[in-house]
């Protein structure tokens, strides 16, 4: 792959080409902000005790670090002046 292809814009998913697995979560990268993933999912601290939210809604995590009430978002991304704009690139091998 030539220098600069990483930047080329990524077509859409070809769907009329299945997903391997259908997927049942999906996580969303919001610009500047959080993670907002919907499906159902169990959130678990680093020894295995489970956190409690609630399930009916989409659950948003925070990926700034500004957050008071980690590792859930309370907005504090807003005011911490958080910039991230991640977008898929191809990866050779993988769909994006
Ligand atoms: S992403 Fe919202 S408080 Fe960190």
């Amino acid at each position: 792959m030539a220098s600069g292809d990483a930047d080329a814009p990524v077509p859409p998913p070809d769907p009329a080409v299945p997903l391997a697995v259908e997927p049942a979560v999906e996580i969303k990268v919001r610009d500047d902000g959080p993670y907002k993933i919907t499906g159902a999912v169990r959130l678990i601290d680093a020894q295995g005790n489970e956190l409690s939210f609630d399930a009916g809604r989409p659950l948003v995590l925070c990926r700034c670090g500004h957050s008071h009430t980690k590792p859930f978002c309370d907005a504090s991304h807003k005011v911490s002046g958080f910039e991230s704009c991640v977008r898929a690139r191809a990866i050779a091998g993988r769909r994006t």
